[in-house]
């Protein structure tokens, strides 16, 4: 096996691969872990992740400290960014902060990163085949095959590692600015009115940016301000 390469390890059926890939992580090892089916998928917040069959589940497991948390969240949404487009060239694909990947304008898969020790564990759903119909969800979904683009579970794992090892050594080399600078290029709604949704208040304003730490600039009439966690809306929505 190659130095740095991916130990990858396929089940048929697990709870929730975020928990799974825990039994595996071992020092100096770059742990993947993918399952068929997920019967108790895990979202941010204490949501649900409804996993269809077909769906890509997997979680990734790397000796990361706390602080590199930031990075990872821009990182991997980044590379299914760049997978998407490698699919299909003419895809629209954007960025959603924190760490949404929009296809066509609707949420194309899933990112949660949990902490476990020394290791960060990186959870990844991308909804490939379907995608939940229920009318109570936050944001509205799509799939990659909605938008036409026919790929496998494990085609797309192949993509998406090389894509995350390109950010990867970008990120060890350059740092986290040329991560987010890379992520600002393809977001959504920079410059236009944005609503950020917190636990108990809600802001509008302008999405200006992020600044050096990945937290959102908003203008708004009372001035610039800083948000590190919510959920954002665009304008037309
Ligand atoms: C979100 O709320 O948008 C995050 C969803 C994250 C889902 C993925 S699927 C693979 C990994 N295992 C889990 O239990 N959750 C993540």
């Amino acid at each position: 096996m190659m130095k740095d390469a991916w130990e990858w390890l396929d089940f048929e059926e697990v709870g929730s691969t975020n928990d799974e890939v825990l039994k595996y992580m071992e020092k100096g090892k770059k742990v993947v872990l993918t399952a068929v089916c997920q019967s108790k998928g895990r979202g941010r917040r204490g949501r649900h992740w409804v996993s269809q069959n077909g769906n890509l589940f997997m979680s990734m497991a790397m000796p990361l400290e706390l602080k590199d948390s930031g990075a990872m969240v821009f990182l991997l949404s980044l590379a299914l960014c760049e997978s998407i487009k490698k699919l299909k060239a003419t895809a629209k694909v954007e960025l959603k902060w924190p760490n949404d990947v929009l296809l066509d304008n609707k949420k194309v898969s899933g990112i949660l990163l949990e902490r476990s020790g020394e290791f960060i564990v990186m959870g990844v759903g991308v909804n490939i085949v379907d995608f939940p119909k229920s009318s109570d969800v936050l944001y509205p979904l799509t799939s990659l095959s909605q938008a036409g683009i026919e790929t496998q579970r494990v085609q797309l794992l192949e993509i998406y590692l090389k894509e995350f090892d390109e950010l990867f050594a970008l990120w060890q080399k350059h740092g986290q600015s040329a991560i987010i600078s890379k992520w600002l290029k393809c977001a959504k709604g920079i410059g236009s009115n944005i609503r950020v949704n917190m636990p108990s208040s809600s802001i509008c304003g302008v999405f200006t940016g992020l600044d050096e730490e990945g937290v959102l600039l908003l203008q708004t009439s009372e001035g610039m301000k800083k948000v590190s966690a919510g959920d954002v809306f665009f304008e037309e929505e």
